[in-house]
C-alpha cells in the first residue's frame, strides 16, 4: 500500500455510516467517533493515511506493534505463498512456520527455551498463568502455590484474569469482582516513588515489597510473579538499575517463578531484542506479541525456560502435558509472518536502531521540552518514552484530563499521533510515544516540533491566554 489516495469524501461517508451504525469500537466513545475519525486506508513507514486524504505520522506504531513499519509487501507474499501451501492445521502436529519460530526465538534467548503459541498478548500472560500454576501442581505436590504477586498500575491484558492481574484502576473497576489470587505490589514509578526516594540511590528497594508480599501470603502459595521490565500504559516507568535483578532473586529465593511480559518491550522497542536484556535477568516465563510479527497478523506465545518444559514432559498416563490448546495456536501463515518479519529485525539491526534512534529523539525531547514549565520529566530506553506533564514542577500536580486531550487533539490537527498513558486520573498525565522503530531522523523532528508547540498551546490554556 501507498500513501497515495484519491480522496472520496461521499465514500467516506458512506462507510462512517456504515461503521457508526453497525460497529462496536474498543476503548473510544462513540460520540468522539462521530466527531473526530480516522477511516485508514494506507499506510508506509511510520504513516498512515485517511480516506480523506490526510496523513498522519503514527507515533505509536498502531498500538505499540508495527515495530518494523507499515507497508512491507513482502510479507503478504509470505503470507499467500503459505495460504497456498497449508492455510492451517491444529497445533497438535508440527508445522514448519511454527517450528522455525520456535527456534528464531529460543536463539534470540541465548538457548534454553520452548515456545507455546497463542493469539494475543493477553492469551499469552493467561497462559503464563497456568502454566507457572501447572508446574507447581508438579513440581511441590505437597503445596498449593497458586498466586500471582504483580503490580499496581500494570497492564497485562484485556481478560479477566489478566485484568486482574493488572493494577490499572479505570481499566479494572467495570468488571469487579475478581478472584483473589492475584496480589498487587507497588510499582517503581520513580518520578513518584511509592516509597518517597529517589532513583538515583534507592538500589531498587521497592523490590523488597515483593519479597514482603511473598512472606505475607505464605511462600508456598505463590506460584510466581509477573513485570513488565518497563512498565508502559502507565506512562513509560523505567525501573531503576537493581530492581529487576532484585526481583529475580527473590523469586529463586523463595522458588517463586519469574514471569516477564515483553508484549511492548519486546522484539527491539526499548533499544534490545528485549526489555528485560537491560537487566541481566533470566526469565522463567516469558510472554510475547505485538512485534513478534509488527502486528501483520495475529499471533504471539508463552516462552518457558526449559526448567518449566521439563516438568511437562513424561508418559501419557502421567498427564504432565500442557493441559490447554486453542484453536489458532502456531497458526503456520501468522507463524511465517513472524519469521520474517524477525529476520528483518535482524536484517536492519532494528533493536540498534531503536536505541539510536531513541537516544536521539529523547535528547531533543528532553532539549525542547523541559523549556515548558508543565514538562515534569521525558524518560524511556529506546524508542518507548514517556512525557509526563504536571501543573507546575514543584508540586507535580497532574496535567487535568481537558488539556491533555487538548495535547493530543492539536498533534493530530498537525499530523502526528501521540499516545496518552492510562491507568486512571493519577496516571494519565503522560504523553507516550512508541513509533515504529524505522521511524527517521527527519520524523523524530517534525515530533519533537509539533510537540513543542502543542505543549506552549496547552500552557497558554492553562494560563488562560
Ligand atoms: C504490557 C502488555 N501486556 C499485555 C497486553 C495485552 O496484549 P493484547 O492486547 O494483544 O491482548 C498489552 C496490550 O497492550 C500490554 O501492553
Amino acid at each position: 500500500m501507498s500513501l497515495t489516495n484519491t480522496p472520496d469524501p461521499e465514500e467516506r461517508a458512506k462507510v462512517v455510516k456504515q461503521d457508526l451504525d453497525s460497529v462496536l469500537h474498543p476503548i473510544v466513545q462513540h460520540k468522539m467517533l462521530e466527531q473526530n475519525n480516522i477511516v485508514v486506508t494506507g499506510a508506509q513507514g511510520s504513516t498512515i493515511v485517511d480516506q480523506n486524504g490526510s496523513t498522519y505520522l503514527d507515533a505509536m506504531a498502531g498500538l505499540w506493534c508495527v515495530n518494523i513499519g507499515y507497508g512491507r509487501i513482502e510479507l503478504a507474499q509470505i503470507a499467500a505463498e503459505q495460504m497456498e501451501r497449508i492455510a492451517y492445521y491444529p497445533h497438535t502436529a508440527i508445522n514448519l512456520p511454527a517450528a522455525e519460530l520456535g527456534e528464531q526465538i529460543n536463539n534470540l534467548m541465548g538457548g534454553g527455551y520452548h515456545t507455546y503459541f497463542v493469539n494475543s498478548g493477553s492469551e499469552a500472560n493467561e497462559a503464563g498463568f497456568k502454566i507457572a500454576r501447572q508446574y507447581a501442581k508438579h513440581e511441590y505436590p505437597g503445596q498449593f502455590k497458586f498466586k500471582t504477586i504483580s503490580r499496581y498500575f500494570a497492564y497485562h491484558g484485556t481478560t479477566l484474569a489478566t485484568l486482574a492481574a493488572g493494577g490499572m484502576g479505570d481499566r479494572k473497576t467495570k468488571f469487579e469482582p475478581y478472584a483473589g489470587e492475584f496480589v498487587h505490589v507497588p510499582a517503581p514509578t520513580c518520578y513518584r516513588c511509592p516509597l518517597g526516594l529517589t532513583s538515583d540511590s534507592c538500589g531498587g528497594a521497592c523490590a523488597n515489597l515483593i519479597e514482603a508480599a511473598i512472606i505475607g501470603e505464605g511462600p508456598s502459595t505463590v506460584a510466581e510473579v509477573i513485570v513488565e521490565p518497563i512498565m508502559s500504559g502507565v506512562g513509560v516507568a523505567v525501573p531503576p538499575p537493581e530492581y529487576l535483578p532484585r526481583v529475580e532473586a527473590i523469586c529463586r529465593k523463595y522458588d517463586v517463578l519469574l514471569h516477564v511480559d515483553e508484549v511492548i518491550n519486546g522484539f527491539g522497542r526499548t533499544g534490545k531484542m528485549f526489555g528485560h536484556q537491560h537487566y541481566g535477568i533470566s526469565p522463567d516465563i516469558m510472554a510475547v506479541a505485538k512485534g513478534i510479527v509488527s502486528a501483520y497478523l495475529p499471533i504471539a506465545a508463552t516462552v518457558v525456560k526449559n526448567k518449566v518444559f521439563e516438568s511437562f514432559l513424561g508418559e501419557a498416563a502421567d498427564e504432565r502435558q500442557v493441559m490447554q490448546v486453542n484453536t489458532y495456536g502456531g497458526h503456520p501463515v501468522s507463524a511465517a509472518v513472524a519469521v520474517r518479519n524477525i529476520e528483518i529485525m535482524l536484517e536492519e539491526a532494528l533493536p540498534q536502531r531503536a536505541a539510536e534512534m531513541g537516544a536521539y529523539l529523547m535528547g531533543n525531547l528532553k532539549d525542547k521540552l523541559m523549556k515548558h514549565g508543565i514538562c515534569g520529566e521525558v524518560r524511556g530506553k529506546g524508542l518507548l518514552i514517556g512525557i509526563e506533564l504536571v501543573t507546575d514542577r514543584e508540586s507535580k500536580v497532574q496535567l487535568d484530563g481537558k488539556l491533555m486531550a487538548g495535547i493530543l487533539a492539536f498533534c493530530k490537527q498537525n499530523g502526528v499521533i501521540v499516545g496518552r498513558s492510562g491507568g486512571g486520573a493519577r496516571h494519565s498525565n503522560t504523553i507516550v510515544l512508541s513509533p515504529p522503530l524505522i521511524i527517521t531522523r527527519t520524523e523524530c523532528d517534525t515530533l519533537v516540533d509539533v510537540l513543542d508547540k502543542a505543549l506552549a498551546d496547552a500552557e497558554a490554556k492553562m494560563k488562560g491566554k
